[in-house]
């Protein structure tokens, strides 16, 4: 058994990256900085050409995305994050679209190597174990499909538990550095945000288990749960928000048919509060994403309350949320993921919750989608729909009924508009669904 390891500098370590190779990158908070910046300087010195890099979406910088590097590196990612959104939509870099819970899939099943797999751990406990800490989700089958694992021993990655443990024996180069995880940017919600918190917890039952991602939303729902009992998490990360729930005593997954009493994610994004909590807690199981994100999995789990949000949505519930007509935004996550194994739960809850207008007064409800926007979510597989003006389900409605569900919950000033554009798409029949 391994208990020790020998630090070599980030410059050595990254000498194990070829000309052609393929680099997988922790993501989200637990990028290895010091090792992309020391493969970006061997980019710039001219030793390397057509490295393709592969991650969730990450925060902090991602220079390899940028045009200065084309021929470089090629950054072609599962999700499209910020730092390299302006990159993608100019075509210097691209997007793999894949459900979160595949991404994983893609490396085991060798449809994408993976040579290198650069990561984020902990230091070792006295078993000769280190943790993932706040990236388990594709990174743990990147280590387990590559040629070379490079991990970069940080203090400041918390040592959490489950599948985010493995034996200093599944890594070969080591290199140590302590810069602190990047911490999420919180939002406090506006008053919109306020109103669809308080919708979709009104859909929250007593024992129900939860799905939702990061940002105001999701804050604001978290905030009208206080009243609630038993409730669970089974998603793919979270944040602050469940925190004052978990010690409440209102989120203690007690009514979790699987994995009873923990909160399960894959991946994390918060303030240092978030990975202080995740350090050494055994309430918190870090899983791969192929479990975490199997909508069989998911389904398992009665009462799942999957909330997500998206970019638009037109009046028969076709869902965009990764693209703003043509240019590509960001991806489709765990979305689908969540939303179809929410659909086959017990008592489970799909729900797609959004403002009615962006924060520029554009409806964000529109006849049809816009010309070229990507459907993340189905029609198919839309149940309910959230805005600050309502909740309303369309599962099992016609065409012309989730017409005119819609249009309810729209904006007041275009309802009119969509109204019409219903009578023009279905001819006068509407008049009957109308009434
Ligand atoms: N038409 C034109 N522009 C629009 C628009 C529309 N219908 N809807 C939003 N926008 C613009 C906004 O004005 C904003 O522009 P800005 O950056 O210039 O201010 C931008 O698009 C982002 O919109 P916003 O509403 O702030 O998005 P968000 O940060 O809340 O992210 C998603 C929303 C849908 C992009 C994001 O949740 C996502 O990628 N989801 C897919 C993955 C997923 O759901 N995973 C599971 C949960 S972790």
């Amino acid at each position: 058994m391994q208990l020790t390891y020998k630090a070599v500098s980030a410059a050595e370590a990254v000498k194990a990256i070829k000309s052609g190779d393929h680099v997988h990158l922790s993501s989200v908070a637990s990028v290895p900085q010091v090792l992309v910046s020391a493969m970006c300087d061997r980019g710039r010195a001219g030793e390397l050409k057509d490295v393709h890099i592969h991650h969730l979406h990450t925060e902090g910088a991602a220079a390899y995305a940028e045009p200065e590097f084309e021929g470089v590196f090629q950054h072609d990612a599962f999700f499209v994050g910020g730092n390299t959104r302006k990159s993608v939509q100019a075509g210097y870099a691209d997007y793999i679209p894949v459900l979160l819970s595949e991404t994983q899939k893609l490396y085991r099943s060798g449809i994408l190597k993976c040579n290198v797999a650069m990561v984020q751990v902990c230091p070792p406990d006295e078993h000769g174990y280190v943790s993932l800490g706040t990236s388990v989700d594709a990174t743990l089958a990147a280590i387990e499909t590559s040629d070379y694992t490079i991990a970069v021993i940080n203090k400041n990655v918390p040592r959490a538990l489950g599948d985010a443990m493995i034996p200093l024996s599944m890594i070969d180069i080591f290199v140590e550095d302590n810069t602190p995880l990047e911490p999420a940017h919180f939002s406090t919600p506006d008053e919109t945000e306020i109103a669809i918190g308080k919708h979709c917890a009104e859909l929250i039952e007593d024992g129900a288990c939860l799905q939702m991602g990061i940002g105001a939303i999701p804050n604001a729902v978290l905030a009208c749960l206080g009243n609630h009992k038993n409730l669970g998490v089974h998603t793919e990360m979270f944040a602050d928000g469940v925190l004052e729930l978990v010690e409440k005593g209102v989120i203690n997954g007690a009514s979790k048919e699987i994995d009873r009493g923990k909160l399960v994610a894959t991946f994390l994004m918060g303030s240092q509060h978030v990975y202080d909590f995740v350090n050494n807690n055994p309430q918190v199981l870090m899983q791969d994403v192929g479990y975490t994100n199997d909508p069989f999995v998911i389904s398992q789990l009665s009462k799942m309350t999957a909330i997500n949000t998206a970019l638009q949505i037109d009046i028969t519930g076709q869902v965009c949320a990764d693209s703003i007509g043509t240019k590509h935004y960001s991806g489709v996550g765990g979305q689908v993921d969540f939303i179809y194994g929410s659909s086959r739960s017990k008592g489970g809850k799909p729900i797609i919750a959004m403002p009615s207008v962006t924060k520029k007064g554009l409806s964000k409800i529109s006849p049809t989608l816009t010309l070229g926007a990507g459907v993340v979510t189905s029609r198919n597989h839309m149940h309910w729909f959230v805005t600050e003006h309502g909740a309303v389900n369309l599962y099992g409605k016609t065409l012309q009924e989730r017409a005119k569900l819609i249009t309810s919950v729209a904006d007041p000033s275009v309802r009119e508009e969509l109204e019409k554009a219903a009578f023009e798409r279905f001819g006068s029949h509407y008049r009957f669904v109308c009434k």
